[in-house]
């Protein structure tokens, strides 16, 4: 038999998030200020890119070929995710028209909704080569870096978007999980019984590519994250933000489901955006986590008593 017919269908990653907005030039200078790359832009579409080639895409808000919003404003209408070749998403697309209408677009790329209404894309994965490379770092008894300072860090230009965080209503969740699950082949690595489950999808091994957040009534985006390369790149991208004129939406900290770094702003495209480093990497021997009760969202966070006496 073909190797090809014995390897597994695989979502790798993140392809691209696609935002629909009322003010694209505005979001187009938020992500350009988080650190994305311009790559095409027109009337109708702006497109910028991590390192590794992912795009978030910013559409009018009124772009009929979206599939309609699950919350009014703007915010997230699709996720795209980038499978490992042609095969795995003909037949990721054969599966799902069983039950629901799939288009194909003239790039191939496949497009439906999920359980809540988000829009659902699939398209062969497109990465690019980036360098992450990080820093040497210096312990007592652990000494990685000699006669040599850091550089200063320029721009923060985050590698990828390591996870989406989407809002669903409480009822009718189970189903909403179970989609990415049964069909699309993810993983749950961590089920937060009152607040939401952790999901990694096959190609990928960062703790969760994908959280669906249940809510009491309504759907709605979370938010985007994007891993830069330590933690001095989550510290800096977010002043980088701070000096742009944009809001923090939460104290630097380090969570506790996943154990990444974090720094979060709000973003006019709807939701928030993390910057991200150091994730916890699991593999199957980290099995399916039950939460009964829901873990501290956070391990840390900074704490100041400055303030004060620096105004
Ligand atoms: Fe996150």
């Amino acid at each position: 038999m073909p190797v090809e017919e014995c390897a597994p269908v695989t979502i790798l990653r993140i392809e691209r998030a696609v935002y629909a907005v009322d003010d694209i030039a505005t979001c187009a200078r938020f992500f350009e200020d988080f650190g994305l790359l311009p790559s095409t832009a027109s009337d109708r579409v702006v497109e910028l890119t991590t390192l590794t080639g992912q795009v978030v895409e910013l559409r009018p808000i009124d772009d009929p070929d979206l599939p309609a919003p699950v919350e009014p404003g703007n915010t997230i209408r699709e996720v795209v995710w980038g499978v490992d070749r042609q095969e795995s998403l003909d037949a990721l697309v054969e599966d799902l028209r069983r039950d629901r209408t799939v288009t194909v677009d003239q790039n191939g790329v496949a497009h439906t909704v999920d359980e809540t209404g988000f829009g659902l894309g699939l398209a062969v994965a497109a990465p690019t080569e980036a360098d992450p490379t990080s820093f040497a770092t210096n312990a007592y008894g652990n000494v990685q870096r000699w006669n040599k300072g850091l550089d200063p860090t320029a721009t923060v230009r985050p590698l990828r978007i390591c996870h989406v965080a989407l809002n669903i209503p409480k009822d009718g969740r189970e189903k909403a999980i179970d989609f990415y699950l049964d069909r699309l082949h993810f993983r749950a690595t961590d089920r937060v019984l009152k607040m939401g489950t952790f999901m990694q999808c096959e190609g990928d091994d960062d703790q969760h590519n994908l959280l669906l957040c249940h809510r009491p009534d309504r759907a709605g985006v979370n938010h985007t994250s994007y891993e830069v390369r330590n933690f001095d790149e989550v510290i800096v991208g977010g002043n980088q933000m701070i000096a742009a004129g944009w809001q923090e939406a939460r104290r630097l900290g380090r969570h506790t489901v996943g154990s990444n770094v974090f720094r979060f702003f709000h973003a006019p495209c709807g939701g928030r955006v993390e910057y991200a480093a150091d994730m916890d990497r699991v593999d199957a021997s980290y099995g399916e986590r039950v939460h009964e009760e829901t873990p501290p969202h956070h391990l840390w966070t900074l704490r100041s008593n400055r303030e004060k006496a620096e105004q």
